[in-house]
């Protein structure tokens, strides 16, 4: 079967964690490879609802084997806290269903400092991130500076990191006037969580490239959205990472070659959290409210309302072409439900220029006008429905205009929260 990445190919927040969780059925392994816990993935299964941040979504299933690569910023202590709770709720985690990298770049307290000092510090400039020292922990690990997971247990090596990222740091922190850190404040933190962290640590390049596992499908869950890519997105308002498919080759250790399917998750609207631009957004108007109150559009990290807004066709297609999707999975079509008209972006005007993409470069904020093409909505409920057909002749032809205007095929639409409120037109696994 085929080795599948799925990203998202808007702001985040596309539905990942539930289509991870549901395609995980057929796959063996899962593995994260990029971000940190930014992320917050939710996933119902019956009554239960599981929020993860850090560990892969296939952590929910018994049988299968969840990797956190070496492409993620790993906060050990968010780490436990996550693991501790999922225990609580009747999920184990053995060190035969998780591993993490031993090169994995670690998230330290004065990561999570400089993101809030920095953010505080802007003001009105400020990204928005989620605090939880993300952008911090990737610069050190170019930086040369990281304490990654493997010195743990080797004290002296340890302390030579310690030393290397903390010269750095102490700096910045006297430059805004905070307490330094001290090399043996950070050791004894880092004492408490090593005996548990350990466990989980192996060389997962070697793992997923070992003749035992080389027949064996495996699923890689992006975080963040395509609009977040460091490169590709919309700077600087992103993320600090490469969320886009090609970061799960270099974020785990597996060839490229093994890399078979690109799936891209979109929501049948859009959403984002944080500042930056977004050209359809939907301020202060009836159908934004809509979006965000059935939606329940509030982030599942930091409890921040959404920004709500159409469906940008313009930009998917953008990122459906960087990420070499294969085919969309549409989430949330139940939440458009009983709007009288719908409208898709299908580019855009700039000083009286027209655009077919997101121009780099220029003020998205202030001089973008989206250009729409308009539909009619449906009042029947749409929750829960799981075959095309029994979709209402409005909704399908909507799904047909997403796949003509973003130019993908749509190989799953998704219509509640639940893990099998879902229409599987074609079965990614299978060529
Ligand atoms: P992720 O970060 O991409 O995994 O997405 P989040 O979990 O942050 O946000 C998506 C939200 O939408 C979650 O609360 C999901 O439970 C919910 N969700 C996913 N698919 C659907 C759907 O088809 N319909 C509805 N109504 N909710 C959905
Ligand atoms: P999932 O995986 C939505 C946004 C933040 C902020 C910007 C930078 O759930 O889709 P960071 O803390 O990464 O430095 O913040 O990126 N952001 C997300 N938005 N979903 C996410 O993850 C996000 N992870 C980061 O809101 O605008
Ligand atoms: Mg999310």
């Amino acid at each position: 079967m085929n080795n599948l990445v799925v990203v998202g190919c808007q702001w985040g927040d596309e539905g990942k964690g539930k289509l991870v969780d549901y395609l995980g059925e057929k796959a063996d392994i899962i593995v994260r490879f990029q971000g940190g816990n930014n992320a917050g993935h939710t996933i119902v299964i019956g009554e239960k609802t599981f929020k993860l941040s850090l560990l892969p979504s296939g952590i929910l299933r018994d049988d299968k084997l969840s990797i956190i690569g070496n492409g993620v910023v790993l906060d050990p202590w968010a780490l436990k806290k996550e693991i501790d709770l999922l225990e609580k709720m009747g999920i184990t985690i053995s060190k035969n269903k998780l591993m993490i990298a031993e090169n994995v770049s670690l998230i330290l307290p004065f990561h999570k400092e400089l993101d809030h000092l920095r953010e505080n510090l802007a003001g009105a400039k400020k990204i928005g991130t989620t605090g939880r020292g993300i952008g911090p922990a990737y610069e050190d690990k170019v930086g040369r500076r990281s304490v990654r997971l493997s010195d743990l247990n080797n004290p002296i090596l340890l302390r030579a990191r310690l030393e290397r990222s903390l010269t750095h740091h102490n700096v910045l922190m006297k430059g805004y006037n905070k307490p330094e850190y001290s090399i043996s404040q950070i050791e004894d933190k880092l004492k408490e969580i090593t005996s548990f962290i350990s466990k989980f640590s192996i060389s997962v390049w070697q793992e997923l490239n070992d003749k035992k596992n080389k027949n064996k499908t495996i699923l890689f869950e992006g975080a963040q959205g395509s609009l977040l890519d460091v490169d590709f997105g919309t700077y600087p308002y992103v993320t600090s990472s490469n969320t886009l498919a090609p970061a799960a080759s270099i974020g785990s250790g597996v060839s490229a070659k093994r890399v078979d399917t690109v799936i891209g998750i979109v929501k049948a609207y859009t959403t984002r959290v944080g500042e930056g631009p977004f050209p359809t957004e939907l301020v202060n108007d009836k159908v934004g409210e809509h979006l965000a109150a059935v939606g329940h559009e509030k982030g599942t990290v930091t409890g921040r309302e959404r920004r709500c807004g159409w469906f940008d066709a313009a930009l998917v297609k953008q990122t459906c072409i960087l990420n070499g999707v294969d085919g969309i999975a549409i989430t949330k079509l139940d939440v458009l439900d009983g709007l009288k008209e719908l409208k898709i972006c299908i580019g855009y005007k700039m000083n009286n220029k027209s655009y077919n993409f997101l121009p780099t470069g220029a003020d998205l904020e202030k001089d973008i006008e989206p250009i729409y093409e308009i539909f009619e909505g449906w009042h029947e409920c749409t929750v829960g429905v799981s075959s095309l057909e029994k979709l209402p002749k409005n909704a399908i032809y909507y799904i047909k205009s997403i796949e003509k205007y973003v130019g993908r095929p749509a190989y799953i639409v998704s219509t509640s929260p639940n893990r099998n409120d879902i229409i599987e037109i074609k079965n990614p696994f299978e060529r």
